[in-house]
């Protein structure tokens, strides 16, 4: 099984930005973990600030993965691009954010993402990423 973690903007910064928020962990350290937990799965992981970047990445893995996890960051709540590539390929992609978006600004309420997502998992901190391998496997 194949699957990726797609990774927007500013997701780099795990561990240094808004703490509170999002953590202490960094995304590196994290996915080492989940490397080490799911020795089944071929996990990838791509991280982009760049919205076309990460179409880019959407389109090339998007006919012949298992599944993409994609935290869009936020281009979930701006990208039409993001949504149209989503539905062009035929790789089924869950959309996970590691904060509860809807318990914050009203902005963040909207996603171009989760209309053409598989499932949507928020709100559980890094674990949330879990959740979404998990939602691929037998
Ligand atoms: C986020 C939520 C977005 O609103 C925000 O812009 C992010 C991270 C999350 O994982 O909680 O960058 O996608």
């Amino acid at each position: 099984m194949k699957l990726i973690i797609i990774n927007g903007p500013n997701l780099n910064l795990l561990g240094k930005r808004e703490p509170e928020v999002y953590g202490n962990k960094t995304f590196e350290d994290y996915f080492a973990d989940l490397q080490f937990r799911f020795k089944d799965v071929q996990l990838e992981y791509f991280q982009s600030n760049i919205e076309g970047e990460l179409i880019g990445k959407i389109q090339e893995v998007g006919f012949s993965y298992e599944g993409i996890i994609l935290n869009a960051a936020a281009y979930t709540h701006t990208s039409v691009g993001i949504g149209d590539a989503i539905k062009a390929v035929s790789t089924p992609v869950v959309e996970v954010h590691i904060s509860n978006t809807h318990k914050r600004e009203e902005f963040r309420h909207v996603s171009y993402i989760s209309p053409v997502a598989k499932g949507v998992i928020l709100g559980f901190g890094l674990q949330s990423y879990d959740l979404a391998i998990q939602s691929f496997l037998p």
